[in-house]
């Protein structure tokens, strides 16, 4: 098992990736207003079986507060190799390389009981401002340095880059 940075040639297999863990209708969710542009292309990563890619973790640039921030996934890890801890070590290959680049946190729309394992926290979704509905528990956030979270007082609307 290898995680290397995803290339234009992955795209197909990522696509059928993603399709398998979140069905046909993934982009109507509200998380995908905030995925406006590309990814950040640092931060895309594939796992590699034998060749072929059996996970994918992209990040979305933000601005939380005004400043620049991250939006983790989406991240999926194929059927077959889910529980063997694959999606531990890409996550953490992925916090790792985003903390060595000049953002303030990282959110995430996801599983409550399994980001918390990388340090992050619940965001209260009054306290941060989600494009759309979203299930609080569901709201979660990194900082990536101690002082992030007090350049950031009150509340915080979290946009895509690009509005
Ligand atoms: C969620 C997902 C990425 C987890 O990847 P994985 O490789 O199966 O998980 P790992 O084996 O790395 O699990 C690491 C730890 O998290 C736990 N865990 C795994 N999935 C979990 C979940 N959905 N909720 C809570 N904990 C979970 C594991 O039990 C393990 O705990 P341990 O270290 O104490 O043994 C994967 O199952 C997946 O692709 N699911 C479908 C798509 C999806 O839900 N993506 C994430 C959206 S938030």
């Amino acid at each position: 098992m290898s995680i290397r940075q995803q290339i234009p040639q992955d795209d197909s297999a990522i696509d059928a990736l993603m399709a398998e863990a979140f069905g046909p209708s993934r982009h109507a969710r509200t998380v995908w207003h905030l995925r406006q542009g590309d990814a950040v292309p640092e931060l895309c990563f594939v796992q590699e079986d034998a060749g072929a890619i059996i996970g994918s973790l992209r990040f979305w640039p933000i601005l939380l507060g005004g400043k620049s921030a991250l939006l983790l996934g989406p991240l999926a890890i194929a059927k077959d190799y889910k529980g063997k801890g694959f999606g531990k070590a890409l996550v953490a290959h992925a916090i790792a390389r985003a903390s060595q680049m000049a953002y303030h946190a990282i959110l995430v729309s996801g599983e409550p009981d399994y980001y918390p394992q990388f340090g992050f926290v619940s965001a209260s979704t009054s306290e941060f401002l989600w494009p759309g509905f979203i299930e609080e528990e569901r709201l979660q956030i990194l900082w990536l340095a101690e002082d992030a979270a007090p350049l950031m007082p009150g509340v915080k609307a979290i946009l895509p880059t690009g509005a």
